[in-house]
């Protein structure tokens, strides 16, 4: 990605943040946050094949809200980019899904992939926030610092 294109995604993140940060003084709950932040990533970015959610529910990650193509309900345990990016706790971007183990291709259209853990205010992992693209290498260090501080606005703002 050129400087120019670099500095034009950061743009978008910084003005998504601020209005994800208005919109978040309606509701604290969770999910209708996670639905908002999932329809702005994947209209205003134009880089998310698919974005959304999988939430920690009794032990099993369950899809939360998504825009994109059809998605799994229910991922593998412990198996995948997504689990990984719980047991982790930090988050995983993946340039080739093909070359990572156990890799959960719910579209086979999926190239590469960023996965962020989303905590509460005690710091306990509850969900993570997943981004695909249809082309490889579509993510990086930018999506991973904005994506975070996104995530992490779910539970603590
Ligand atoms: N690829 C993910 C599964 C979720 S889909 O990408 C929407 C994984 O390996 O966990």
């Amino acid at each position: 990605m050129s400087p120019l294109q670099a500095q034009q995604k950061a743009g978008r993140y910084e003005r998504l943040l601020s209005q994800l940060a208005e919109l978040y003084q309606i509701t604290s709950d969770p999910i209708s946050r996670m639905a908002t932040a999932a329809a702005l990533l994947y209209h205003k970015m134009g880089h998310f094949y698919w974005v959304g959610f999988y939430r920690l529910v009794e032990g099993q990650l369950l899809v939360g809200p998504y825009q994109g193509t059809l998605a799994c309900q229910k991922l593998k345990t412990n198996t995948g980019v997504c689990w990984a990016g719980v047991h982790q706790n930090q988050p995983i971007v993946v340039p080739d899904v093909h070359q990572f183990p156990g890799h959960i291709a719910c579209d086979p259209k999926s190239r590469s992939e960023i996965v962020i853990p989303v905590r509460n205010e005690q710091g306990i992992v509850q969900a993570v926030l997943d981004g695909d693209s249809d082309l490889p290498a579509a993510f990086d260090s930018v999506d991973a610092e904005y994506l975070n501080q996104l995530s992490q606005m779910i539970f603590n703002s």
